[in-house]
């Protein structure tokens, strides 16, 4: 599975790239309000520091409209990827995308119907948020079970189309979305960091130094 990095802020993106483990980067509206610049100054600068596919998302609504803004955002990088709201006007615009070659990640999908009409229209990616809908079901695997029922769907009917886990939380999530078999998961940057922790592992370290004394 590929690790995003889910956020918007140059700092933390800057950090997580020297890491050496970062695929890609995921945006959304919320997250680009907290970063404190545009959309557009936020992929000229992500674009230079990660080497792989950075999402931003287009404002809900015709899909004329959204595909005349996608084209902007496409032309700026070939590692854009335009991200496209679950709604009718959505479906066709990806239809639209996917027929220039532009690359898609249709987001907010909460149903295996919803992910169907994305890899029918030609989506790249479907993003399932396995956080709201964990919240929404007041359940730990509601997400989980999403994410796996979309890739026995997807591997079924022979659909290329791959699989982002987003609205990640915690560590629970990340395991969930291997074990789910999802192609990627979009990790926001307190996640990121704590995916290396372990108390063991701090404490065999405190342990190995005090032997060394
Ligand atoms: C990623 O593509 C999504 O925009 C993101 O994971 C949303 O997560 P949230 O539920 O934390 O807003």
């Amino acid at each position: 599975m590929k690790i995003f990095a889910d956020t918007a802020i140059i700092k933390e993106i800057e950090e997580v790239s020297q890491w050496g483990i970062i695929s890609g980067v995921t945006t959304n509206p919320s997250l680009i309000a907290k970063s404190g610049i545009t959309l557009e100054e936020a992929m000229k600068k992500i674009v230079d520091l990660v080497d792989g596919l950075i999402s931003a998302e287009v404002n809900e609504g015709k899909a004329d409209d959204m595909v005349k803004e996608a084209r902007v955002y496409a032309k700026m990088h070939k590692n854009i990827v335009i991200k496209i709201p679950m709604t009718i006007e959505g479906v066709k615009a990806v239809k639209q995308l996917t027929s220039e070659g532009i690359k898609t990640n249709v987001t907010l999908v909460f149903s295996m119907s919803q992910a169907l009409m994305a890899a029918s229209a030609g989506a790249t990616y479907v993003s399932p948020f396995m956080g709201r809908l964990d919240d929404l079901n007041n359940a730990k695997d509601a997400g989980f079970n999403l994410v796996k029922d979309i890739k026995d769907m997807f591997k079924t009917y022979h659909f290329k189309t791959e699989i982002i886990a987003a609205s990640i939380r915690h560590l629970d999530h990340v395991d969930q979305s291997m074990k789910a078999g999802a192609d990627i998961a979009t990790i926001p940057y307190k996640v990121l960091k704590e995916m290396v922790e372990h108390e063991l592992t701090r404490k065999g370290l405190k342990i190995f130094a005090e032997a060394g004394k």
